[in-house]
Order: C-alpha cells, then sequence, then structure tokens
C-alpha cells in the first residue's frame, strides 16, 4: 500500500508503532537533508559530481588520497553545524521509549547520536566521517589535527606507525565492519516491524536488512520522497517528506 497523504501516514504510523513490540529503524542520506547535509542521488547533489574514489584506489595512490581528504574537507563545512531533523528526533524518542531496539544507518554525520539515541544504540554500517583512523594500527586521529597537517603540507596524513589514516567512513571497495554487521542482522532478526527512512535502498550489503526482515516475517514500511527499489517489497510505503511524516513522533526539544 503506497500512501502520500501525510495525515493518512500519520495514522497509520501511530497504528503501527503501538501495535509493535520490538521495532528496528534503518536510515540513508534522506533523514539529513532537512538538516543541510546533501544525499546520493538526487538531482544536484555534490556528490554526483565525482565518481567515488574506491578503497584499493586510496590505498594505492597518495594523489587518490589528497584527493579524497580535499573532497572530505570540503564536504565537513557543508556538514558544519548541522543539527539533528525531525525525523533523528523522532528516531530518538523511539528508542528512549523501550520500543525501538536501534537505527541501523548508512550515514556517516553522527546525527542520531546528536539527536539523543545513545552510540549503543546506532548501528554504523558505513563507518562515522566524525574522526578518522590509521588502517594499520588502528589509531583514532582527530579530524581536526588532520586537516591541519593537511593544509600546511598539502601531503595525505600518516600515522605514526607508518600506515595510512582514513577517515573512519567505509569506502566502496572496503569491507564492511564485522560487528556492525552482526548487529545488524540481529537486530534485524528480532523485530516485528523494520522502518526504512531516507535510502533509495540500491547499496548492498545494506539493503539487504530490509529485504532479510521482510523474509523473516516483520512488517516492512519504507519511508522516502521517491520511489526505492524494495518498495514493492514493502508492506506499506509512505511517499513524502520524512520530516513532516515523523514529526509527531519527534519529542520537542
Ligand atoms: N524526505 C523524504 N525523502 C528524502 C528526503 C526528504 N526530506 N531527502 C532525500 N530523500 C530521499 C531521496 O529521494 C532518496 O531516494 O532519500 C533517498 C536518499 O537516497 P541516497 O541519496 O541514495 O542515499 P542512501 O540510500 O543513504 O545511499 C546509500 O550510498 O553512496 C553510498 O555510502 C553511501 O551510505 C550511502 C549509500
Amino acid at each position: 500500500m503506497i500512501i502520500t497523504s501525510t495525515d493518512e501516514a500519520h495514522a497509520e504510523l501511530a497504528r503501527l508503532f503501538a501495535q509493535s513490540h520490538r521495532m528496528t529503524g534503518f536510515t540513508g542520506a534522506g533523514i539529513s537533508t532537512e538538516c543541510g547535509v546533501p544525499d546520493f542521488r538526487s538531482p544536484g547533489s555534490p556528490w554526483m559530481k565525482h565518481r567515488p574514489i574506491d578503497f584499493s584506489l586510496f590505498i594505492a595512490d597518495p594523489l587518490a588520497r589528497e584527493e579524497a581528504w580535499r573532497r572530505k574537507f570540503t564536504m565537513d563545512d557543508m556538514y558544519a553545524g548541522a543539527r539533528p531533523g525531525r525525523g533523528h528526533r523522532a528516531l530518538a524518542s523511539l528508542v528512549a521509549s523501550g520500543k525501538m531496539g536501534a537505527v541501523i544507518t548508512q550515514n556517516i554525520d553522527g546525527l542520531h547520536q546528536a539527536a539523543g539515541t545513545p552510540a549503543d544504540k546506532v548501528i554504523e554500517l558505513h563507518g562515522n566521517g566524525t574522526y578518522a583512523k590509521c588502517l594499520e594500527c588502528g589509531q583514532r586521529h582527530e579530524l581536526a589535527d588532520v586537516r591541519q597537517e593537511f593544509e600546511r603540507t598539502g601531503a595525505a596524513p600518516e600515522c605514526e606507525c607508518g600506515g595510512v589514516v582514513k577517515s573512519a567512513t567505509i569506502s566502496f571497495g572496503q569491507a564492511m565492519p564485522e560487528e556492525e554487521m552482526r548487529r545488524a542482522h540481529e537486530e534485524t532478526l528480532t523485530c516485528d516491524l523494520f522502518i526504512a527512512i531516507g535510502s533509495s535502498l540500491v547499496v548492498y550489503p545494506a539493503a539487504g536488512f530490509p529485504i532479510l526482515a521482510k523474509r523473516n516475517g516483520a512488517t516492512l514500511v519504507i519511508v522516502n520522497r521517491e520511489e526505492t527499489q524494495l518498495d514493492d517489497a514493502a508492506d506499506l510505503v509512505l511517499r513524502g517528506d520524512i520530516g513532516s511524516i515523523l514529526s509527531p513522533f519527534a519529542a520537542s526539544q
């Protein structure tokens, strides 16, 4: 069933939330666009200007690393000051109520945590862009220090151990984080309601979780402005603006 009326969407969500014993949230870039963070595939997205730099190229080519850091800092300046939106706050309230066990997110902007969802309830499948780490020894590197060094030397940063330093995000071609994948799998299989919000659902393995939830007997709800690849599999599609659809469930902050 596809609903385009916001009022009807509110009523349906309230009914589903009331009858659910355990929900899992799943989010993509669409939940952050109202916060000023661009998504990846909407027309005009700045991310569409460049081909993503594959992990193998980042490792092999210092020039690719320099370009990757340049893009990262440009985007960070766009994100700077981004505050959580109505969708983040709604999920934070659902987690605080005990109804939602965890939020599986593809986003790297840290806005679920900033909205008050405890970090241990946010499962970041594509890592986190608010810090960097050494690919060799795993040491954490603060972005402010990395940026200062990068702007001073123009060279991509290296760790004291000689390892390559990278933003703590998962790039195309990079192995998915094992613990996060395990936890996402577990939360997907324990919920009776799986709500996928603001994702085009085209990137795997992340987009496999809504399918797994449905196959496991959960009710699958998709909230998105445009059609997604999994609309046909969903029990309910709420087509519209995420902030408007979820705002009644966001505790006022
Ligand atoms: N309300 C509703 N839907 C919205 C809104 C909004 N305010 N803003 C954007 N959307 C929708 C877009 O229509 C789009 O379908 O959110 C979806 C975002 O899809 P993508 O841009 O493809 O982002 P996402 O699905 O998160 O991408 C997955 O791809 O590039 C990789 O690693 C990156 O995590 C990312 C992954």
